[in-house]
Protein backbone atom coordinates (compact mmCIF):
# COMPACT_ATOMS: atom_id res chain seq x y z
CA UNK A 1 0.00 0.00 0.00
CA UNK A 2 1.47 3.63 -0.90
CA UNK A 3 4.49 2.10 -2.52
CA UNK A 4 5.73 2.19 -6.19
CA UNK A 5 7.72 -1.17 -6.94
CA UNK A 6 9.48 -2.56 -9.41
CA UNK A 7 9.99 -0.04 -12.02
CA UNK A 8 12.86 1.73 -13.85
CA UNK A 9 12.88 5.91 -12.25
CA UNK A 10 15.12 8.65 -13.55
CA UNK A 11 15.07 11.45 -11.46
CA UNK A 12 16.87 14.60 -11.69
CA UNK A 13 18.06 17.12 -8.72
CA UNK A 14 19.05 13.48 -6.98
CA UNK A 15 22.54 15.03 -5.71
CA UNK A 16 20.41 16.42 -2.50
CA UNK A 17 17.38 17.51 -0.96
CA UNK A 18 13.95 15.94 -1.90
CA UNK A 19 15.16 14.20 -4.92
CA UNK A 20 17.88 12.39 -3.20
CA UNK A 21 15.39 11.43 -0.51
CA UNK A 22 13.33 9.57 -3.65
CA UNK A 23 15.95 8.18 -4.77
CA UNK A 24 16.88 6.51 -1.73
CA UNK A 25 13.00 6.20 -0.75
CA UNK A 26 12.31 3.83 -4.02
CA UNK A 27 15.41 1.66 -4.41
CA UNK A 28 14.42 0.60 -0.87
CA UNK A 29 11.22 -0.28 -2.41
CA UNK A 30 13.28 -2.64 -5.07
CA UNK A 31 12.95 0.09 -7.94
CA UNK A 32 16.18 0.91 -10.64
CA UNK A 33 17.02 4.68 -10.53
CA UNK A 34 18.76 6.67 -12.88
CA UNK A 35 19.91 9.40 -10.22
CA UNK A 36 20.96 13.19 -12.00
CA UNK A 37 22.44 16.58 -11.18
CA UNK A 38 25.70 18.06 -12.10
CA UNK A 39 27.48 16.96 -9.00
CA UNK A 40 29.18 13.95 -10.23
CA UNK A 41 30.51 13.01 -6.86
CA UNK A 42 27.54 13.44 -4.89
CA UNK A 43 25.62 11.50 -7.18
CA UNK A 44 28.46 8.62 -6.87
CA UNK A 45 28.50 9.37 -3.05
CA UNK A 46 24.58 8.12 -3.30
CA UNK A 47 25.12 5.36 -6.00
CA UNK A 48 27.35 3.43 -2.92
CA UNK A 49 24.57 2.94 -0.90
CA UNK A 50 22.89 0.41 -3.42
CA UNK A 51 25.19 0.32 -6.53
CA UNK A 52 23.42 -2.29 -8.46
CA UNK A 53 20.03 0.26 -7.87
CA UNK A 54 21.55 3.43 -9.19
CA UNK A 55 23.01 4.38 -12.07
CA UNK A 56 25.10 7.61 -12.20
CA UNK A 57 23.93 10.55 -15.03
CA UNK A 58 25.33 13.62 -14.47
CA UNK A 59 23.75 16.71 -16.41
CA UNK A 60 23.08 20.26 -16.71
CA UNK A 61 19.18 20.16 -17.28
CA UNK A 62 19.92 24.36 -17.66
CA UNK A 63 22.30 23.37 -20.43
CA UNK A 64 20.22 22.79 -24.34
CA UNK A 65 23.45 21.50 -25.77
CA UNK A 66 24.56 19.02 -23.23
CA UNK A 67 20.65 17.75 -22.72
CA UNK A 68 21.13 16.74 -26.57
CA UNK A 69 22.95 14.20 -25.84
CA UNK A 70 21.40 13.30 -22.87
CA UNK A 71 19.32 10.85 -24.38
CA UNK A 72 21.47 8.89 -25.80
CA UNK A 73 23.63 8.48 -22.59
CA UNK A 74 20.12 7.33 -20.99
CA UNK A 75 19.66 4.98 -23.73
CA UNK A 76 22.91 3.23 -23.12
CA UNK A 77 22.03 2.45 -18.95
CA UNK A 78 18.07 1.48 -19.66
CA UNK A 79 15.87 0.32 -22.97
CA UNK A 80 12.45 2.37 -21.03
CA UNK A 81 11.74 4.48 -18.46
CA UNK A 82 8.62 3.91 -16.59
CA UNK A 83 8.54 7.00 -14.10
CA UNK A 84 10.66 10.33 -14.62
CA UNK A 85 10.76 12.64 -11.56
CA UNK A 86 12.31 16.50 -12.82
CA UNK A 87 13.13 17.53 -9.83
CA UNK A 88 16.10 19.64 -10.28
CA UNK A 89 15.38 23.32 -9.06
CA UNK A 90 16.64 26.57 -7.92
CA UNK A 91 15.37 29.52 -6.05
CA UNK A 92 16.94 33.08 -5.84
CA UNK A 93 14.55 36.02 -4.15
CA UNK A 94 14.37 39.38 -5.64
CA UNK A 95 15.14 41.83 -2.72
CA UNK A 96 13.65 45.01 -3.24
CA UNK A 97 12.22 44.29 -6.71
CA UNK A 98 15.43 45.21 -8.56
CA UNK A 99 14.09 43.08 -11.68
CA UNK A 100 17.24 42.13 -12.60
CA UNK A 101 16.47 39.86 -15.74
CA UNK A 102 19.63 37.75 -15.77
CA UNK A 103 18.37 36.34 -12.15
CA UNK A 104 15.18 35.61 -14.03
CA UNK A 105 16.49 33.98 -16.58
CA UNK A 106 18.73 31.40 -13.98
CA UNK A 107 15.95 31.09 -12.45
CA UNK A 108 13.64 29.94 -15.58
CA UNK A 109 16.08 28.18 -17.15
CA UNK A 110 16.40 25.43 -14.22
CA UNK A 111 12.96 25.11 -13.13
CA UNK A 112 11.37 25.59 -16.41
CA UNK A 113 13.26 25.26 -19.47
CA UNK A 114 15.25 22.61 -17.18
CA UNK A 115 11.86 20.32 -17.06
CA UNK A 116 10.98 20.91 -20.83
CA UNK A 117 14.68 19.99 -21.57
CA UNK A 118 13.97 16.51 -19.29
CA UNK A 119 10.85 15.57 -20.63
CA UNK A 120 12.24 16.35 -24.29
CA UNK A 121 14.82 13.55 -23.57
CA UNK A 122 12.55 11.10 -21.37
CA UNK A 123 9.79 11.19 -23.95
CA UNK A 124 11.34 8.06 -26.44
CA UNK A 125 11.98 5.62 -23.33
CA UNK A 126 8.82 6.34 -22.04
CA UNK A 127 6.95 5.41 -24.42
CA UNK A 128 8.47 2.22 -24.21
CA UNK A 129 6.35 1.73 -21.12
CA UNK A 130 3.36 -0.28 -20.17
CA UNK A 131 2.51 2.38 -17.89
CA UNK A 132 4.73 5.65 -18.27
CA UNK A 133 4.45 8.99 -15.71
CA UNK A 134 6.12 12.35 -15.73
CA UNK A 135 5.99 14.26 -12.30
CA UNK A 136 8.02 17.16 -12.15
CA UNK A 137 8.43 19.76 -8.90
CA UNK A 138 6.29 22.98 -8.80
CA UNK A 139 5.42 24.30 -5.26
CA UNK A 140 2.58 25.68 -3.01
CA UNK A 141 4.66 29.02 -3.81
CA UNK A 142 2.63 29.31 -7.01
CA UNK A 143 -0.70 29.15 -5.31
CA UNK A 144 -1.04 32.22 -4.46
CA UNK A 145 1.66 35.56 -4.89
CA UNK A 146 4.56 35.79 -2.13
CA UNK A 147 6.25 39.12 -2.06
CA UNK A 148 10.23 38.77 -3.03
CA UNK A 149 9.19 35.41 -5.08
CA UNK A 150 8.64 37.52 -8.68
CA UNK A 151 10.88 34.76 -10.61
CA UNK A 152 10.89 31.81 -8.30
CA UNK A 153 7.08 31.77 -7.69
CA UNK A 154 6.51 32.78 -11.82
CA UNK A 155 8.87 29.81 -12.70
CA UNK A 156 6.95 27.46 -11.06
CA UNK A 157 3.37 28.98 -12.29
CA UNK A 158 4.67 28.40 -15.75
CA UNK A 159 5.15 24.41 -15.12
CA UNK A 160 2.38 24.17 -13.37
CA UNK A 161 0.54 25.39 -16.83
CA UNK A 162 3.27 23.35 -18.97
CA UNK A 163 2.44 20.34 -17.23
CA UNK A 164 -1.13 20.81 -17.48
CA UNK A 165 -0.86 21.60 -21.31
CA UNK A 166 1.27 18.29 -21.58
CA UNK A 167 -1.72 16.84 -20.03
CA UNK A 168 -4.34 17.98 -22.30
CA UNK A 169 -1.69 17.31 -25.42
CA UNK A 170 -1.35 13.12 -24.05
CA UNK A 171 -5.14 12.79 -22.87
CA UNK A 172 -5.56 9.78 -25.77
CA UNK A 173 -1.97 8.28 -24.72
CA UNK A 174 -0.97 6.51 -21.75
CA UNK A 175 1.44 8.87 -19.96
CA UNK A 176 0.69 10.03 -16.78
CA UNK A 177 1.50 13.52 -16.02
CA UNK A 178 2.05 15.02 -12.28
CA UNK A 179 2.52 18.46 -10.74
CA UNK A 180 4.16 18.23 -7.20
CA UNK A 181 3.83 20.90 -4.88
CA UNK A 182 5.26 20.98 -1.78
CA UNK A 183 5.06 23.41 1.10
CA UNK A 184 8.64 23.96 3.22
CA UNK A 185 10.88 21.17 2.95
CA UNK A 186 14.49 21.25 4.88
CA UNK A 187 17.25 21.26 2.38
CA UNK A 188 19.94 22.97 0.92
CA UNK A 189 17.63 25.08 -0.91
CA UNK A 190 15.55 26.19 1.96
CA UNK A 191 18.35 26.59 4.26
CA UNK A 192 19.36 30.48 3.14
CA UNK A 193 15.57 31.24 3.70
CA UNK A 194 15.77 34.25 6.55
CA UNK A 195 12.11 34.21 7.45
CA UNK A 196 9.86 31.60 9.14
CA UNK A 197 8.91 28.70 7.39
CA UNK A 198 5.74 27.11 8.77
CA UNK A 199 4.46 23.27 8.68
CA UNK A 200 8.43 22.63 7.95
CA UNK A 201 8.77 18.84 7.22
CA UNK A 202 12.18 16.74 6.24
CA UNK A 203 12.82 16.04 2.99
CA UNK A 204 12.30 12.26 3.50
CA UNK A 205 8.51 12.99 4.77
CA UNK A 206 8.19 14.60 1.31
CA UNK A 207 9.63 11.86 -0.29
CA UNK A 208 7.57 9.61 1.57
CA UNK A 209 4.27 11.90 0.41
CA UNK A 210 5.45 11.96 -2.96
CA UNK A 211 5.60 8.28 -2.86
CA UNK A 212 2.10 7.72 -1.83
CA UNK A 213 0.65 10.35 -4.13
CA UNK A 214 2.20 8.49 -7.18
CA UNK A 215 1.20 5.35 -5.94
CA UNK A 216 -3.03 6.79 -5.29
CA UNK A 217 -3.08 8.05 -9.17
CA UNK A 218 -3.19 11.64 -7.91
CA UNK A 219 -2.64 14.22 -11.14
CA UNK A 220 -1.52 16.64 -8.11
CA UNK A 221 0.25 15.91 -4.94
CA UNK A 222 0.33 19.32 -2.59
CA UNK A 223 1.63 18.66 1.04
CA UNK A 224 1.61 19.19 3.93
CA UNK A 225 -2.38 19.67 4.09
CA UNK A 226 -1.39 21.85 7.27
CA UNK A 227 0.34 24.11 4.84
CA UNK A 228 -1.83 23.14 1.08
CA UNK A 229 -5.29 23.57 2.24
CA UNK A 230 -5.63 27.09 3.90
CA UNK A 231 -3.50 28.14 0.83
CA UNK A 232 -5.55 26.95 -1.53
CA UNK A 233 -8.58 28.53 0.08
CA UNK A 234 -6.40 31.52 0.12
CA UNK A 235 -5.72 31.27 -3.89
CA UNK A 236 -9.55 31.03 -4.25
CA UNK A 237 -10.26 34.25 -2.39
CA UNK A 238 -7.13 36.06 -3.54
CA UNK A 239 -8.44 39.29 -1.63
CA UNK A 240 -8.12 37.98 0.97
CA UNK A 241 -4.28 37.20 0.29
CA UNK A 242 -4.00 40.25 -0.34
CA UNK A 243 -5.94 42.50 2.48
CA UNK A 244 -4.41 40.06 5.40
CA UNK A 245 -1.45 38.29 4.72
CA UNK A 246 1.00 40.24 2.13
CA UNK A 247 0.50 43.38 4.39
CA UNK A 248 2.19 41.52 7.21
CA UNK A 249 5.39 39.51 5.02
CA UNK A 250 6.05 42.50 2.46
CA UNK A 251 9.44 43.95 3.18
CA UNK A 252 9.43 46.96 0.96
CA UNK A 253 8.20 50.07 2.68
CA UNK A 254 8.95 52.49 -0.39
CA UNK A 255 9.77 52.35 -3.96
CA UNK A 256 13.38 52.75 -4.53
CA UNK A 257 13.87 55.69 -6.88
CA UNK A 258 17.11 54.43 -8.42
N1 LIG B 1 12.75 22.71 -0.26
C1 LIG B 1 11.55 23.23 -0.38
O1 LIG B 1 10.99 23.80 0.59
C2 LIG B 1 10.82 23.17 -1.69
C3 LIG B 1 9.50 23.63 -1.71
C4 LIG B 1 8.79 23.58 -2.90
C5 LIG B 1 9.38 23.08 -4.04
N2 LIG B 1 10.66 22.65 -4.00
C6 LIG B 1 11.26 22.15 -5.24
O2 LIG B 1 11.77 20.86 -5.03
C7 LIG B 1 12.87 20.64 -5.91
C8 LIG B 1 14.05 20.11 -5.13
O3 LIG B 1 14.46 21.12 -4.23
P1 LIG B 1 15.27 20.82 -2.90
O4 LIG B 1 14.63 21.59 -1.83
O5 LIG B 1 15.50 19.36 -2.73
O6 LIG B 1 16.63 21.58 -3.25
P2 LIG B 1 18.17 21.16 -3.24
O7 LIG B 1 18.48 20.28 -2.08
O8 LIG B 1 18.91 22.44 -3.41
O9 LIG B 1 18.28 20.28 -4.55
C9 LIG B 1 18.24 20.83 -5.82
C10 LIG B 1 18.74 19.76 -6.77
O10 LIG B 1 18.65 20.29 -8.08
C11 LIG B 1 19.89 20.06 -8.74
N3 LIG B 1 20.11 21.10 -9.74
C12 LIG B 1 20.08 22.45 -9.56
N4 LIG B 1 20.35 23.07 -10.71
C13 LIG B 1 20.55 22.09 -11.64
C14 LIG B 1 20.88 22.09 -13.01
N5 LIG B 1 21.06 23.23 -13.69
N6 LIG B 1 21.01 20.90 -13.65
C15 LIG B 1 20.83 19.75 -12.98
N7 LIG B 1 20.52 19.68 -11.67
C16 LIG B 1 20.39 20.83 -11.02
C17 LIG B 1 20.94 20.07 -7.63
O11 LIG B 1 22.04 19.28 -7.98
P3 LIG B 1 23.47 19.81 -8.46
O12 LIG B 1 23.82 20.98 -7.61
O13 LIG B 1 24.34 18.62 -8.28
O14 LIG B 1 23.27 20.17 -9.88
C18 LIG B 1 20.18 19.37 -6.51
O15 LIG B 1 20.31 17.97 -6.63
C19 LIG B 1 13.12 21.98 -6.62
O16 LIG B 1 12.50 21.97 -7.88
C20 LIG B 1 12.44 22.97 -5.71
O17 LIG B 1 12.03 24.14 -6.39
C21 LIG B 1 11.40 22.68 -2.86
Amino acid sequence: MGEIRDRTLWITGASSGIGRALVLRFVAHNNVVIASGRRREALEELQQIAPARIHVLDCDVADDQSMAAISERLRALTDHLDTVIACAGTCEYDDDLQLENAMYRRVFDVNFFGVVNTLRCALPLLAISQSPLFAALGSLSSVVPFPRAEAYGSSKAALDYFLASVRADVCHTNLKVVLIRPGFVETPLTAENDFSMPFLISAERAAKYIEEGLARGASTIDFPHRLSLPLRFLGFFRSLWFRFCTTKISRIRTLRKN
